[in-house]
């Protein structure tokens, strides 16, 4: 890989990806192969906000390529308050050998990837997750085999997710199209970059405002939470102009017969996913949840050897 740091999916081109699913592939197929490829190397882990898939995943995965994992929680590092993110980056460069951040502002986590000579992961921020995009893409290739033309459809909040989820479509070509409520569009500039990215590949990236419109077609239907980790006080508010946006078993019904459902977890049953759905056969979520370790620690190989 050319980068040295995992900050976006447009970090990485089409056949870089294509690359890391593959050594992700290898990996998840003989764990036993890479149990010393990054032996005695050191990730901390900075959290500014709860997880349990990326924390475990990202802790396991290490350990599974030899290494070892230092979780540093809010309380400790307070970032910015008790100590300026460059100083943390600083310090950090010396005693560890990456870096994983999971925080609010994303300028925090290009920040600490200027200041840090070591590599830093991106373990989402309020503006992307290129890690789950990335699981979720080499989830949906384990599927149909290949990506190249397939159609994602993501039903919710123009949110981190959404915007990965454009940027991983486009680099891969394969069509992402986020049906949400009006007001609730992805950013401006990243549906900008995620439509230049994927003129060179073929992928359709577009917003539709109506869900049933949507997930026509579909070969995979994804949704997320309607209120985000930071907007805990909108989430009444945002339930109002969702519930259109429901995935249940009559929006399903729109898709291409044989869909999968997705979702990166966690899920608020009853609201943006129903039981029936997510805990139908075709529900896939469970898989994405597993392959984020698989795809991580291809990542965390390719920056850290
Ligand atoms: N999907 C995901 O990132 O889950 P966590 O918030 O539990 O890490
Ligand atoms: N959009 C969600 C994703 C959680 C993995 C959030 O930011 O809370």
């Amino acid at each position: 890989m050319k980068t040295t740091d995992f900050l976006s999916v447009r970090d990485v081109s089409g056949e870089e990806i294509r690359e890391i699913f593959h050594l992700a592939a290898d990996m998840k197929a003989d764990r036993k192969k890479y149990a010393e490829a990054l032996k005695g190397k050191a990730l901390a882990m900075i959290f500014e906000k709860p997880s349990l898939r990326t924390r475990t995943t990202f802790d396991i995965g290490i350990q599974q390529l030899g290494g070892f994992s230092l979780y540093l929680s809010p309380a400790e590092i307070r970032l910015g308050q008790r100590e300026s993110v460059h100083d943390v980056a600083k310090n950090l460069e010396r005693m560890v050998e990456g870096i994983m951040i999971r925080t609010f502002s994303h300028q925090v986590v290009l920040d600490m990837a200027k200041y840090a000579s070591i590599p830093v992961i991106n373990g989402l921020t309020d503006y992307s997750h290129p890690c789950q995009a990335m699981a979720d893409f080499f989830t949906v290739q384990e599927i149909y085999g290949d990506v190249r033309g397939r159609k994602l459809a993501y039903v919710g909040d123009g949110n981190n997710v959404a915007h990965s989820l454009m940027f991983a479509g486009a680099r891969l070509g394969a069509h992402v199209t986020i049906a949400c409520p009006s007001g609730f569009e992805p950013n401006a500039t990243a549906f900008e970059q995620a439509r230049m990215d994927a003129e060179e590949t073929g992928a359709v990236i577009e917003v539709v405002n109506d869900p049933v419109e949507g997930v026509q077609g579909a070969d995979a239907v994804y949704t997320d939470v309607w209120a985000s980790m930071g907007q805990e006080a909108e989430a009444d508010a945002r339930k109002a102009a969702f519930r259109p946006f429901q995935v249940n078993a009559a929006l399903m019904a729109h898709a291409k017969p044989g869909a999968v459902f997705m979702h990166c977890l966690p899920a608020h049953r009853g609201e943006e996913v129903t039981d029936e759905v997510i805990d139908a056969p075709y529900s896939v979520v469970f898989q994405e949840a597993e392959n984020r370790l698989h795809v991580q620690k291809a990542i965390m190989y390719l920056l850290m050897k």
